[in-house]
């Protein structure tokens, strides 16, 4: 079976995989982000945080979003560096985050051994514009390496910016990335490579990866998008084009 889906959390799945055997780490965690204060962070559930009000979908919410900013910051470190052990030397780390949670990132990847190498942005067209602000219409990938990085291994030339609006038909996840950025982004794992992803919510990180020839090793701690996840991974090796009905935004 080229996918693994573990579930459960994600610290103590990652403790089972082997040394040095993932060759990328790709991964969206709960940003715990989505308020001005560490009240409205901790206090508000995720669907809260993250699903406007007009929203049309009734998705599920998901759990692991209110860490306040310190505990935050640890617990990614601890995280990605597990995460460090098990993947390959010259391995690499693709981090999703947002504007609020960029340093804290930035530092957790650093602080976990890799050596980070840049930001990549990922450009919501269709985001909300807001009176009197800057829009916030990206959201961030950030990059490190396990050691340097061997062009060699993956002669790949991958863009820096992915534009690309959120799911909407099919949507089953509230934070759900799409699957053709993620399809670009999986080609940071050579061909044939692992691809690791311990929050992998509805699988689209999995999806992208077999799609694209990889194989997958997935965690996910809620058992409701675990169940969408194991679905996913399951069509995408039978059906190519295959997205779970959904409601529609
Ligand atoms: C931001 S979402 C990922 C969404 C995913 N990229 C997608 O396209 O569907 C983060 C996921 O991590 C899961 N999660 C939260 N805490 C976790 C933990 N400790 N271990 C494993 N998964 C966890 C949540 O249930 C949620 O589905």
């Amino acid at each position: 079976m080229p996918y693994t889906l573990h579930r459960g959390d994600a610290l103590t799945a990652l403790a089972g995989i082997p040394d040095n055997s993932v060759d990328a780490v790709i991964t969206d965690p709960p940003y715990n982000s989505g308020g001005r204060t560490s009240s409205e962070r901790t206090g508000r559930s995720a669907r809260a945080k993250y699903t406007s009000a007009d929203a049309e979908h009734d998705l599920a919410n998901f759990p692991g979003e209110n860490r306040d900013q310190r505990s935050y910051g640890f617990w990614l470190t601890l995280l990605l560096t597990e995460s460090y052990r098990a993947t390959v030397e010259s391995g690499t780390a693709l981090v999703f985050t947002d504007w609020r949670q960029l340093p804290t990132t930035t530092d957790a990847m650093q602080a976990a051994g890799w050596t980070w190498r840049g930001i990549a942005s990922w450009h919501k067209p269709v985001s909300r514009p807001q009176k009197g602000r800057l829009k916030q219409s990206c959201e961030y990938i950030v990059w490190g390496t396990k050691g340097p990085v061997d062009a060699n291994r993956n002669p790949v030339y991958l863009p820096g910016l992915y534009t690309a609006s959120q799911p909407r038909k099919g949507r089953v996840h509230i934070t759900q990335k799409p699957v053709e950025v993620m399809q670009e982004l999986v080609k940071i794992c050579p061909p044939g490579g692992t691809v690791l992803d311990p929050f992998t919510g509805s699988g689209t990180t999995g999806v992208a990866a077999l799609r694209e020839g990889r194989q997958f090793i997935g965690v996910e701690l809620s058992a409701h998008y675990a169940d969408i996840a194991e679905a996913r991974l399951h069509n995408a090796l039978t059906q190519d084009d295959f997205e779970l009905a959904g409601p529609e935004e």
